[in-house]
């Protein structure tokens, strides 16, 4: 069966980015394929993050994922640093990525612009990323579109490592949805919705009130020209309700744009629709809430059967490399 891997950071609450770019295709994809979720925890300690919210965050997004659709009978959830793999694979692959590649990526340029410390995991940060998929011998990496380069040096890295050693890693493909792969912030839609920005107003929370929600809706910027039309460059912050209101209700939107003449009614079924499509995942967190133990137990499971996986892959990877194997 085909392998799908895919990751996200315990850095910050879901918001509806994550969870329309991503998280959704990952509830899809465990239906039909061999699928491993991880909540990078390494991934975050690439910022400044405190130690006790580091822990709780990694928790809560775990309750996160499961509220959102994970079945554990369907998938495998673990927590990236409970299987030691995965920075052991990193270095093997620090040796193979170049300094070069690492300072073309557009996430490192954009969290590393304005700051006069930089961290050095913020400047490899793709390079683990690349070791969680190839660990996996993963064929499809369920992404929002801002991961697409990411991917793409995962490829380029188990490529290059394939040249030089020999067939060790499985080649990825990232999987980017037509739609909705990269949410834009309500109050600026030229940014996409994030966890690290401050913009409460123009980021829906996954688990967000119903009220909330349709306040954050009715203040969404759109523009002055009135005209009901799809055209993210011109008009993205309607455009941008338009793919909300498309994704919701299974409908293009260029479709959509055709149902309405004014603003207001469009901006008054997206939020209805969000709240609709939310409200499961809201119910389902605050009964997973009430059993915290159940949650810990099954992400020790989930790491135990990723470990399997994961040291198999490392030692093919480390033997390749010419790493003398411990007798
Ligand atoms: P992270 O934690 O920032 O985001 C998790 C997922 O959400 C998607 N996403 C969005 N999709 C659409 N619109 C948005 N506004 C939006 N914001 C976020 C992201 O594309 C992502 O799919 N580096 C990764 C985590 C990672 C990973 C991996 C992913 C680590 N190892 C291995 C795949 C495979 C990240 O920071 O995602």
């Amino acid at each position: 069966m085909l392998r799908v891997l895919s990751g996200l950071q315990p850095s910050g609450d879901l918001h509806l980015g994550n969870y329309l770019g991503a998280v959704r295709n990952w509830v899809a994809d465990q239906y039909e394929y061999d699928a491993i979720y991880c909540i990078v925890d390494l991934h975050a300690l690439t910022l400044d993050i405190d130690p006790e919210e580091l822990r709780s965050r990694t928790y809560e997004t775990a309750l996160d994922l499961l509220a959102s659709g994970l079945d554990p009978e369907r998938c495998t959830l673990f927590v990236q640093s409970h299987v030691a793999e995965h920075t052991r694979l990193a270095w093997l692959l620090e040796c193979t990525a170049t300094m070069g590649e690492l300072r073309r990526m557009t996430q490192f340029k954009d969290k590393s612009a304005g700051r006069d410390s930089v961290r050095a995991g913020l400047f490899t940060y793709p390079v683990l990323q690349s070791a969680d998929i190839l660990l996996y011998d993963a064929e499809r990496v369920p992404v929002g579109d801002d991961q697409r380069q990411h991917v793409e040096l995962a490829r380029e890295l188990a490529n290059r490592f394939n040249r030089r050693y020999g067939d060790t890693f499985v080649v990825p493909e990232a999987a980017i949805p037509k739609l909705a792969a990269r949410v834009m912030d309500l109050q600026h839609p030229e940014n996409k919705m994030s966890k690290s920005v401050n913009s409460p107003l123009g980021t829906v929370m996954l688990f967000d009130e119903g009220p909330d929600i349709v306040r954050k809706v009715q203040k969404a910027v759109t523009d002055t020209d009135g005209e009901v039309r799809y055209d993210p460059g011109a008009k993205p912050g309607l455009s941008n309700l338009l793919e909300l209101l498309a994704v919701s209700t299974g409908r293009t939107p260029a479709e959509v744009a055709g149902s309405y003449q004014r603003y207001g009614d469009l901006k008054k079924d997206v939020a209805e629709a969000l709240v609709e499509l939310l409200r499961p995942l809201r119910e389902r967190r605050a009964a997973l809430a009430g059993d915290p133990g159940a949650v810990t137990a099954l992400l020790s499971l989930g790491a135990a059967k990723a470990g399997i996986t994961a040291s198999a892959t490392y030692e093919r990877a480390a033997g390749a490399i010419g790493l003398l194997t411990p007798g």
